[in-house]
């Protein structure tokens, strides 16, 4: 941790179209704003201490860039890549430069879906995945991501 005074800081990143929550096929992606997600994991946030910043692009590069500057800044890592998801090596290879938790998260369930969205580029390379759970999926992720930096589990190699 940078400094053991300061909350550990998590990003979330928003990929493309995420946006447009709120206003973009509701029946899928439920009527919940970005912004009032985002208000929402501030509020959690606060509520375990975490200092939480919340990042959106509907741009590969520029989400490249803000996961490579998470390697330095931050200790814990969420994110949607939405559409990049299916489709982003890059996404996958900058996400391997993370030493940090990732929970990668999807609003709707990417396996009941069209075929093109049953491969993730990511998933094998974060933390653990959550799918289906609508806008609550990311408070969930939060928590989850506060007590695995708290108390970092066991693992048990093979
Ligand atoms: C999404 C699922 C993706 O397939 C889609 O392209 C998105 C959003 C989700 O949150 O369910 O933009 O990541």
């Amino acid at each position: 941790m940078e400094n053991q005074n300061q909350p550990p800081k998590i990003l979330v990143i928003h990929g493309p179209n995420l946006n447009m929550l709120g206003q973009r096929e509701p029946e899928v992606y439920g009527d919940t704003t970005l912004a009032e997600i985002n208000r929402k994991l501030a509020e959690r946030g606060v509520a375990h201490d975490l200092a939480v910043e919340c990042f959106q692009s509907n741009h590969e590069g520029e989400i490249v860039a803000k996961i490579q500057q998470a390697a330095e800044r931050h200790q814990g890592l969420i994110i949607n890549p939405a559409a990049y998801t299916h489709t982003s090596v890059a996404i996958r290879d900058a996400l391997l430069l993370l030493d940090i938790p990732i929970i990668e998260v999807h609003l709707s369930n990417i396996y009941k879906r069209e075929s093109f969205r049953r491969t993730s580029m990511t998933a094998d390379v974060v933390t653990a995945q959550i799918s289906g759970l609508g806008a609550q999926g990311y408070l969930l992720a939060l928590t989850a991501i506060n007590s695995l930096i708290r108390r970092p589990p066991v693992v048990t190699r093979a």
